[in-house]
Formats: C-alpha cells, sequence, structure tokens
C-alpha cells in the first residue's frame, strides 16, 4: 500500500484519472500483463479480434476502480490484479456484444471489431473473453466476488435487453431509462468497486460504500455519455456522434425534450425514432428541439446528481490520497467529453 497522505479539506476535487492512474500504476501494469495473457488461444481469430479492441486502450476506468478499492482496504495480496483484468474483460466482452446490437461502425476510435470480421466473429470473440473473465473470477479465490461479479453479468445483460424493448418507444418513462442504465452500467460499475473490500475483508458498511458509490458513479456515467451523443466530438470519443438518433435509441436528452415539447414536436419525435435511416437532417432538427428544450444541460445536471451521491457515499472512508483521487474521477465523469 502506497503511503497515506492527508487530505487537505479545503482541496476542490479535480476532473480527472490522473491521480487514479497514478496511484494504480504499478498494479495496473500487471493487470495489463494479465489481460494481455489472457486473450491468447490457438484458435487464431481470437487473439486478433480480442487485440484490436483492447490494443486501442480504453479509459480502463473499472480496473483501476478494482485496484484503488482493494488498496483502501488494505488489501495487501494479488487477487485484485485478478479480478480488475477480469472486470476489464467483462467490459471488453459487453462492447463486442453491444456494437453488434447497436450496429456501431465505430469504437474507441477505430472501426468497431463486427466491421472488420464480422457480427459473428464479435459476438463470439465476447463470449471467448467473458468466459475468460469468469476463469479468473474463480482463480481469485472468493466466493463472495465471484458471486458479485456473476451477478453483474446478468445484470448488464438484463439492462441491454430492456433497452432492445424500449428502444423507439417513445413510452418510455424517465424511470424506465434509469432502469436500463442501472443494469447495462452501473452495475459493472458498483460491482467492480465493491469486490475491492470483499477481498480485503473489509466491514458491511465499507462494501456498502464502495457499492454505492460505484452504482451512482455509474449513472453519472452513463448519463454524461447519453449527453455526449448529441453534444459530443467524434474525435474525442472514438465513436460516432448522433448514433443513438439513428438507432432509436430513447435516452434521456430525447425523453426530456419529448415531454417538454409541444405536439408537432412530438410527433417529429415519434417518426425519427421510428425511422431506420440517418437522415442529417432530422438529426440538426433533433440537435435543434434539444437545445430549445435544455434537454442536454438538464441531463448533465441529472449526472451531477448522481455523481454528488456518489462523493457522499464515500463518507465513511478515511481521507486519504485515493478518496481524493476517486472524487477527482467522480469530477471526471460528471464534466468529461471523452
Ligand atoms: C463505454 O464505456 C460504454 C459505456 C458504458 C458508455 P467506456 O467509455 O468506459 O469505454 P472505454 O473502455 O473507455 O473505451
Ligand atoms: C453502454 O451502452 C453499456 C454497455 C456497453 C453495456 P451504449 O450502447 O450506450 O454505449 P456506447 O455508446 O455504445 O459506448
Ligand atoms: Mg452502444
Ligand atoms: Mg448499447
Amino acid at each position: 500500500m502506497g503511503v497515506v497522505v492527508a487530505l487537505d479539506e479545503s482541496r476542490k476535487p479535480e476532473a480527472s484519472v490522473k491521480p487514479l492512474v497514478e496511484l494504480t500504476y504499478s498494479d495496473m501494469q500487471q493487470v495489463n500483463a494479465l489481460i494481455l495473457s489472457k486473450t491468447g488461444s490457438d484458435v487464431e481469430m481470437i487473439p486478433e479480434v480480442a487485440k484490436h479492441l483492447i490494443d486501442s486502450g480504453g479509459k480502463r476506468l473499472r480496473p483501476m476502480l478494482t485496484l484503488a478499492a482493494a488498496r483502501m482496504c488494505g488489501y495487501e495480496g494479488d487477487h485484485h490484479v485478478t479480478l480488475s483484468a477480469s472486470v476489464e474483460f467483462m467490459h471488453t466482452a459487453t462492447l463486442l456484444h453491444d456494437d453488434v446490437v447497436d450496429e456501431s461502425d465505430m469504437r474507441r476510435g477505430k472501426q468497431a471489431a463486427r466491421m472488420v470480421w464480422g457480427n459473428q466473429a464479435s459476438v463470439l470473440v465476447g463470449d471467448f473473453l467473458l468466459g475468460q473473465a469468469f476463469r479468473m473470477m474463480v482463480d481469485a479465490q472468493s466466493m463472495d466476488a465471484l458471486e458479485v461479479l456473476s451477478t453483474a453479468s446478468t445484470i448488464i445483460a438484463e439492462g441491454e435487453v430492456m433497452q432492445l424493448s424500449a428502444a423507439q418507444s417513445m413510452e418510455t418513462t424517465e424511470d424506465d431509462y434509469l432502469a436500463i442504465i442501472r443494469g447495462k452500467t452501473a452495475a459493472l460499475f458498483s460491482a467492480a468497486c465493491e469486490v475491492g473490500p470483499i477481498l480485503a475483508g473489509s466491514q458491511k458498511p465499507i462494501r456498502d460504500a464502495f457499492r454505492s458509490f460505484g452504482m451512482n458513479l455509474g449513472l453519472a456515467f452513463q448519463l454524461i455519455d447519453d449527453a455526449l451523443d448529441y453534444g459530443g466530438s467524434q474525435t474525442d470519443l472514438g465513436k460516432n456522434v448522433g448514433d443513438d438518433f439513428f438507432e432509436g435509441k430513447i435516452t434521456l436528452p430525447v425523453l426530456l425534450a419529448y415531454r417538454r415539447g409541444n405536439d408537432a414536436e412530438r410527433e417529429f419525435w415519434r417518426s425519427a425514432m421510428e425511422a431506420d435511416s440517418s437522415d442529417a437532417e432530422a438529426l440538426e432538427r433533433a440537435l435543434a428541439l434539444l437545445n430549445k428544450h435544455g434537454a442536454i444541460g438538464d441531463t448533465v445536471a441529472r449526472a451531477r446528481h448522481y455523481g454528488e451521491i456518489a462523493r457522499d457515499a464515500l463518507a465513511p472512508l478515511p481521507e486519504d490520497e485515493f478518496k481524493c483521487a476517486l472524487l477527482d474521477v467522480v469530477e471526471f465523469c460528471v464534466s468529461r467529453v471523452s
């Protein structure tokens, strides 16, 4: 464990992952080596497809959260490295599957794997990575951690299926939307954080604190992601802007503009979300309506609300450099552009 540095109470969190990257640097090198070794297979196409996505990086936020949570709880073994890699594999598998479901062309600034090797290969290599993730969970020898991560895996799938059922339906409520993002995104953030204190054998209040921190951070993260799909830049994001709109995905910005719109506007949203086309003019109109109703700003405001819950969830944790770094991550997640 690193030297514990007292938190300067007057220090305002900065929107940065840098402190977390620095604190987890040496552990993360082990995680990266493990990730690389676990993509290996005699079946040539598997490492090829997996490496295409893994080598393009990604922020590696979830695995860093696992490492930090374990260290903050005083864990001194090696299994946090195993679980951290397992968490990133779950995430990577989900991305491979998600890009098939969403018919996305771009991921992490490159062509999505499905555009190079096809949907079938993407699904199957995703399955391989998920299998490897479960093997690593077993390696970590904690039934509680296995329970938390395997449950998260089913909840992610439930979230994605719920989203599929809600697609193109303007009847979707804000509560439905929240249930979807809680499942597809926040559950993994939550599990990634909770397995740290589990490995360390921490008491229930500490486990609860990390679970809640991860859950609310995950909600904030996805809300911003959904805002960026209309307000971000393709270069920063590494994926196409407007994808959600063309796909008919009902996210909070659209829900808010629909609810606040007049009859003609609502009719526009209904037909646009049902249309199976990439009409640039329709996207322009959508952006104008989102702007008119302050829908992006209010989505960001909702994200900040969950960010605050995440921040307060950490109250039982000691005021050290790790906590400081996690507070910076919250700020990063609510103000990120990439
Ligand atoms: C992408 O997650 C999927 C969402 C939950 C929006 P990230 O934005 O963390 O993806 P990478 O790993 O950094 O590429
Ligand atoms: C993110 O889903 C959550 C999962 C990958 C399960 P999205 O479909 O909203 O995320 P992007 O925009 O493809 O990264
Ligand atoms: Mg997607
Ligand atoms: Mg999706």
